[in-house]
């Protein structure tokens, strides 16, 4: 394969080529007999059911797209519904820089091909106590990676969203309640494993923009503010990234944030959480790594998660 470096490189340029022409007459076929009658502009979208779901009960979608944290469109819960909408998110290209062999700005549709959307089923744990069961669709953000290159002293990924104030109203004014852009991390392990995906999609149509449009992180035994959202940037870097919540306020939030019962934020406990949807009082234990221990502990084996939280 000839690459030339800063060149913008497709998925298909890196998935064998049969693959490549199988997935897309699978999704010529999909597409056309899939596409479910959108709302406000969201665009249907098919794609298999992941086995790495879990199979408990959906939140129901009304309080998926309508109880948020988008703090680039206001700190209230309604706030991302309300004023998200204003958010152009087409065309949208992802700059893959730092240290790896095919840097450039990539279209968001070159980022993967069709075929390889799946839905996953993940449970996203908020730091603030609460959860819900969300349907997303996207890929593994390992098939970036591996198109990018990392090299050999890449140790890291860092994100950024967007920073648009003339689009994202806390952007600007007196009162902007984070600093900007909105920025995430991960170790590069982390960011390889199956369970990190790149969502475009829940409940089967394109994600809506209060939920991180066009293409956002969910990282599922992590706790919710991990999932960056609308995504412009992604770094690999040899040191440990800043992460917004960590310079906002580091003894709180740790560059970490594995979701773990046994380590309390500083304020509240992290034992039981509030299932959103679920009815008056309904709540859960809270499960090591978010339920995941099988798949990810083996990742921070040796690491003291009191002091690496
Ligand atoms: N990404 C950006 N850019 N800005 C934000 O304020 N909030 C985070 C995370 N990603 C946030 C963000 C927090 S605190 C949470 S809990 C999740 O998004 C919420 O995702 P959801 O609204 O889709 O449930």
């Amino acid at each position: 394969m000839h690459i030339r470096s800063g060149t913008t490189l497709k998925h298909s340029d890196v998935t064998p080529k049969r693959d490549w022409l199988r997935r897309r007459e699978f999704l010529g076929a999909a597409a056309a007999s899939a596409l479910l009658p959108g709302s406000a502009g969201a665009m249907g979208l098919m794609a298999a059911r992941s086995p790495l779901s879990t199979d408990a009960e959906l939140t129901p979608r009304e309080y998926v797209t309508g109880y948020n944290n988008f703090y680039e469109f206001g700190v209230g819960k309604e706030d991302p519904a309300a004023y998200a909408g204003r958010l152009t998110t087409k065309p949208w290209s992802v700059v893959i820089d730092g240290l790896v062999e095919n840097p450039g700005t990539y279209a968001l549709e070159d980022l993967y091909a069709p075929g390889d959307l799946e839905e996953r089923i993940y449970r996203l744990r908020c730091v603030e106590g609460w959860s819900m069961v969300i349907p997303w669709i996207g890929f593994p953000l390992s098939q970036v990676l591996a198109m990018a290159e990392p090299q050999s002293s890449a140790r890291y990924v860092a994100f950024e969203t967007l920073v648009r104030p003339e689009e994202m109203p806390k952007q600007t004014g007196l009162f902007q309640p984070l600093d900007w852009p909105y920025v995430e991390g991960l170790r590069l392990d982390e960011a390889a494993n199956p369970l990190t995906i790149l969502a475009i999609g829940l409940y089967g149509e394109t994600l809506p923009n209060q939920n991180g449009a066009p293409l956002r992180l969910v990282v599922p035994w992590k706790y919710g503010y991990k999932s960056i959202k609308s995504i412009v940037r992604i770094s690999l870097v040899a040191e440990q990234p800043p992460t917004t919540w960590n310079i906002q306020n580091a003894r709180e939030y740790g560059f970490y944030s594995n979701v773990n019962p046994e380590v309390d934020h500083p304020r509240w406990s992290q034992a039981v959480e509030r299932v959103i949807g679920g009815g008056l009082g309904a709540q859960r234990d809270t499960e090591m790594f978010n339920g995941y221990g099988d798949q990810v502990a083996s990742l921070y084996s040796g690491m003291d998660l009191r002091k690496f939280h």
